[in-house]
């Protein structure tokens, strides 16, 4: 055991001991993969100690949320990925509370379970549901519950770092595949070879974006007929080809990348570490991690968190059929915010680059689609800063590159500051970060923050 995870586990026996001391629980999560696992994790290790509890999940833990939960009076109330940002606003309030997170921490808080506290990177090396294991293995074994702390991760595409989970993640997966429910390999990293057909799956590849494939259904299949597929054989999915004709397609499309100009780093990522859930049925997106954590985001991102958590605890019957309806949804709306990013084209600052969705994007995936977007702008070596409507003013979500954070650019401390200069309030990790900033702030914010950006690059400049 590495000794930031003994710490970590030390910190986590501390928490659970607390947690152990009262009969009824409130649990907060956040309303993305990773809090939905996060929550499923803790909800189910408190079940087996037969603690009762109660779940909320919110978009982000405000202070407007906080009142909320301090009125309640809950005996105890668990944070899970998040809570870290907002140490002091809980203090003040007095909820007794236990915090398991993996945000940038400000503030200190008593029973505070996060990797940067103890060494680690919470960016790439734990996430918030990673964290939440932990402390479920304070509270009893559950090492089953490994599983979910790896889609969690994925989710919040932990993995893209070093191409494989690495730190703490690792050794959580290492857990689970001892356990017998995980399995890692080296395969095709583009998204849905559980669920659909091979050819969907280039036209829907958006990382690496593939310049006449994505997008075009028939110039996929046709991409297919010339590796000698059939068009009969089209409808089949990635894990039910043979071997040799998985590799007949990754060479393929290692050639086509390779003709198109697409820079080395990007067709790289074609191939990388994926993730298998061993318990799951085959064909079935709980099975691969990062089917498993798109269709978590449709649910709770859609104000519908409570089957994403019945899935996550276990229901694959009626849940599972509402989740998977609500993916369809989900998807097409993915589609249709890529199209209006690329149609809208982004406007570029010297250190930042941004677009502004108005209600076009809902504001709970619009930090998705700025993601998915760095595919289709030509320049990735600026942030890409989304905004779109929301009820409390504007909701603003970063997204950078690994590139980017090693000239110095630190996008949560960017966030955080800056929206904090104009009333609003935000956080998240150096790579990708959010805030919500008041309504007519935004042009104001924008040149600001490309000022502190600016900052940031310049200040890293110089010290080396
Ligand atoms: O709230 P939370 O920490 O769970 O969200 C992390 C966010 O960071 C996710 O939306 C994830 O997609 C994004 N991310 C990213 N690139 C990375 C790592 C994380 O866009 N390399
Ligand atoms: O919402 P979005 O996906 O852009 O969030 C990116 C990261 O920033 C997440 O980790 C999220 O928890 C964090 N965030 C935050 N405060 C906000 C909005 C987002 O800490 N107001
Ligand atoms: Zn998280």
């Amino acid at each position: 055991m590495s000794q930031t995870m003994e710490a970590l586990r030390k910190e986590a026996g501390k928490c659970a001991d607390e947690i152990r001391k009262y009969k009824s629980v409130h649990v907060v999560s956040h309303i993305d993969a990773d809090g939905l696992t996060s929550a499923g994790i803790i909800c189910t290790a408190l079940e087996r100690v037969d603690l009762e509890y109660t779940t909320r999940f919110v978009k982000q833990l405000d202070e407007k949320a906080l009142d909320t939960i301090a009125n309640e009076s809950h005996e105890i109330v668990i944070f899970t990925d998040l809570g870290s940002g907002m140490c002091e606003p809980i203090k003040s309030r007095k909820i007794h509370a236990v915090i398991s997170d993996h945000h940038q921490p400000q503030g200190n808080f008593e029973f505070h379970l996060n990797p940067h506290l103890f060494g680690a990177n919470g960016s790439y090396e734990l996430s918030g549901s990673g964290s939440t294991y932990l402390l479920a293995s304070a509270l009893g074994g559950n090492k089953d519950l490994s599983s979910l702390a790896v889609v969690g991760a994925v989710g919040d595409m932990q993995h893209l770092k070093m191409g494989q989970l690495v730190g703490i993640n690792r050794e959580i997966l290492e857990e689970g595949v001892k356990e017998g429910t995980l399995q890692s390999k080296k395969d095709l990293t583009l998204f849905g070879k559980q669920t659909r057909p091979v050819y969907k799956l280039l036209q829907y590849s958006s990382d690496p974006y593939l310049p006449g494939l994505t997008g075009d259904e028939k110039a996929c299949s046709e991409f297919l007929n010339s590796l000698n597929f059939r068009n009969d054989e089209l409808g089949r999915r990635w894990i039910e080809l043979e071997t040799a004709e998985k590799q007949k397609i990754v060479s393929g499309l290692i050639q086509y990348c390779l003709k198109s100009g697409i820079p080395s780093y990007k067709i790289e990522r074609l191939v990388g570490e994926v993730y298998t859930l061993l318990n799951e049925r085959e064909g079935t997106e709980m099975r691969d991690a990062s089917e498993f954590s798109t269709l978590l985001n449709a649910t709770a991102r859609y104000d519908h968190a409570e089957i994403g958590l019945k899935v996550c605890m276990g229901n694959r019957e009626e849940a599972y059929e509402d989740a998977r309806k609500l993916l369809a949804e989900h998807r097409q709306n993915l589609v249709n915010g890529l199209v209006y990013v690329k149609e809208k084209g982004v406007s570029k600052l010297e250190n930042i680059q941004y677009f502004d969705a108005g209600s076009e994007i809902k504001e709970t995936i619009v930090g998705i689609i700025a993601g998915m977007s760095s595919s289709i702008v030509e320049n990735r070596d600026l942030p890409i800063i989304a905004f779109a409507k929301s009820d409390g003013g504007v909701k603003v979500s970063a997204r950078g590159t690994q590139d980017l954070i090693r000239k110095g650019v630190n996008l949560s401390e960017a966030m955080s500051i800056v929206s904090a200069e104009f009333g609003g309030a935000g956080g998240g990790h150096d790579i990708a970060a959010g805030a919500t900033i008041p309504e007519n702030t935004k042009e104001e914010f924008i040149r600001r923050l490309n000022q502190f950006i600016g900052e940031q690059l310049r200040k890293k400049a110089h010290s080396t």
